[in-house]
């Protein structure tokens, strides 16, 4: 097997964004554009230390957003051109057998593309393979200049910019996606100039330079002309975010999963959902949520990494993050659950009820307004309209602990640390500072007087309303 490297230009600025944030660093489909092409290189069976990025403006951003991999970053200092970058790579490819170059900013980049060039390009021993596209709508692409005499050998690449009326109607355009013998490359590269509209030193003219050297070009027709669609401003960013979405949304559905109005639904890419669950309008899976068979995610429900076992209901406009909620439970509407919180087994959560950090017990209840935060709860427990765990003293969080088939009436104030026994009785609206014994009744609160009669002399005494 051929030695490969895989180079991916990513040092442009990408002008028409208007951002301070070098372009492939703009997200579609819930990834950046760069996240995109390196899943794609990868899924092509290649490993981070044969990737190297070629950043250039932003490159510290670049730098951070692929920090933890092995993926090498290779400075381009003036951005001079797609021959250019590829000329900054070198060190980083010269002593491998072929390159492959990608560019950055085409996030619909397919794994099959990637490997296909590469496999290609050893099959036939071409010095290069290059993607093309015939799609249906003119694209401002480099053509594809093939000899009259030989259809079969590409000849050269022309710009948009210097195609001559002739040429532009040539349909056969230029993905952006190549895999160049290492030696050829090196040898083109060495000779290219800048005499065109740009200045810029082009990749495509080393096409040309490897044909007139004897070098085999062959074409690698795209199955998609979509793949090559890349993004130059905010209008385009859009439009590849919902045909990555589409895509998501899509493969959900043939493997079971019914979305209503999948144009509304947001699935970042590496969500999972189990089949015969369903998602209605509007619902937002993000980041690496997994969510169960047979669930129901209602209306406008955004989970942000949490993992959903089967049978779990969400009612609309709950909103999830890093929770983990066990089979059988439902929650919302209007439910918030926060990081590290765990909802046990047929346990409800319902309308305005904050849990953070916190395990619920299975087929516990805390249906109506209630914080819920640093605590314990066990298993069929109820916890009443309005409770709050009061975990944090102004300086560092204190839990709480509800035992087993423990009741906290309406409006109790939990002071944390505290431990409420097994079975124990929590009075409605009780302060509570020390711990309930199991099984006892706690009583908190200032005893209720009655004054009869006050209310009327009042009325009596009292001057008239001002009306
Ligand atoms: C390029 C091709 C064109 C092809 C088209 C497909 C050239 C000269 N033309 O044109 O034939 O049809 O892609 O989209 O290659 N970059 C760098 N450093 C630079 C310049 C660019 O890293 O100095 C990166 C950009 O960040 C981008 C990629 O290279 O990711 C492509 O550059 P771009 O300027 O967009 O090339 P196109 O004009 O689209
Ligand atoms: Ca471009």
């Amino acid at each position: 097997m051929s030695k490969t490297a895989v180079v991916i230009l990513a040092a442009g600025r990408g002008t028409r964004m208007r951002s301070q944030q070098p372009k492939v660093l703009h997200q579609a489909g819930g990834r950046t554009l760069l996240a995109s092409v390196v899943a794609a290189v990868r899924a092509a069976g290649f490993a981070e230390g044969q990737i190297g990025v070629v950043a250039g403006y932003g490159l510290a951003a670049v730098q951070a957003c692929l920090s933890g991999a092995a993926i090498r970053i290779l400075p381009q200092e003036r951005q001079q051109g797609t021959g250019d970058a590829v000329l900054a790579a070198q060190p980083f490819w010269s002593a491998c057998d072929q390159v492959v170059v990608l560019h950055g900013d085409m996030p619909l980049l397919s794994a099959a593309t990637v490997a296909g060039l590469a496999q290609q390009r050893e099959a036939l021993a071409a010095a290069a393979v290059l993607a093309t596209a015939a799609p249906a709508e003119p694209r401002a692409y480099g053509r594809i200049l093939r000899d009259p005499a030989r259809p079969e050998a590409i000849v050269g690449i022309v710009e948009d910019r210097v195609a001559t009326a002739e040429q532009k109607r040539i349909r056969e355009l230029n993905a952006g996606f190549y895999c160049f013998a290492a030696a050829p490359l090196a040898a083109a590269l060495a000779r290219l100039g800048t005499d065109n509209p740009h200045g810029e030193y082009y990749l495509t003219d080393t096409i040309a330079a490897i044909a007139q050297a004897g070098g085999r070009v062959a074409a690698f027709p795209l199955a998609d002309p979509q793949e090559c669609l890349g993004i130059n401003d905010r209008v385009e960013l859009a439009q590849l975010d919902q045909e990555l979405r589409r895509r998501k949304a899509e493969a959900l559905m043939r493997a079971g999963v019914t979305i209503q109005l999948p144009g509304t639904v947001i699935l970042d890419p590496d969500v999972e959902v189990g089949a015969d669950t369903i998602l209605e309008a509007g619902v937002q899976l993000l980041g690496a949520t997994r969510v169960g068979a047979h669930c129901r995610i209602r209306a406008g429900a955004i989970l942000s990494d949490c993992r959903l076992a089967d049978h779990v209901l969400v009612r609309p406009y709950s909103v999830l993050e890093s929770a983990v909620v066990e089979s059988g439970a439902s929650l919302g509407p209007f439910t918030r659950l926060r990081e590290g919180a765990v909802i046990g087994p047929d346990a409800h959560i319902g309308n305005f009820v904050e849990v953070k950090k916190s395990r619920i017990g299975a087929g516990s209840k805390a249906n109506h307004l209630a914080y819920i935060g640093d605590a314990t709860v066990g298993a069929k427990a109820n916890v009443g309209a309005g409770t709050i765990t009061c975990n944090y003293d102004g300086v560092h969080k204190h839990p709480t602990v509800i035992g087993d088939g423990a009741f906290i009436g309406s409006n109790a104030t939990l002071v944390a640390p505290v431990e409420i026994g097994d079975g124990a009785y929590v009075a409605a609206g009780s302060v509570v500072t020390e711990a309930v014994p199991g099984d006892a009744l706690a009583l908190g609160r200032a005893r209720q007087t009655n004054k009869p009669g006050w209310a009327a002399r009042r009325r009596q005494t009292a001057p008239p309303a001002k009306s």
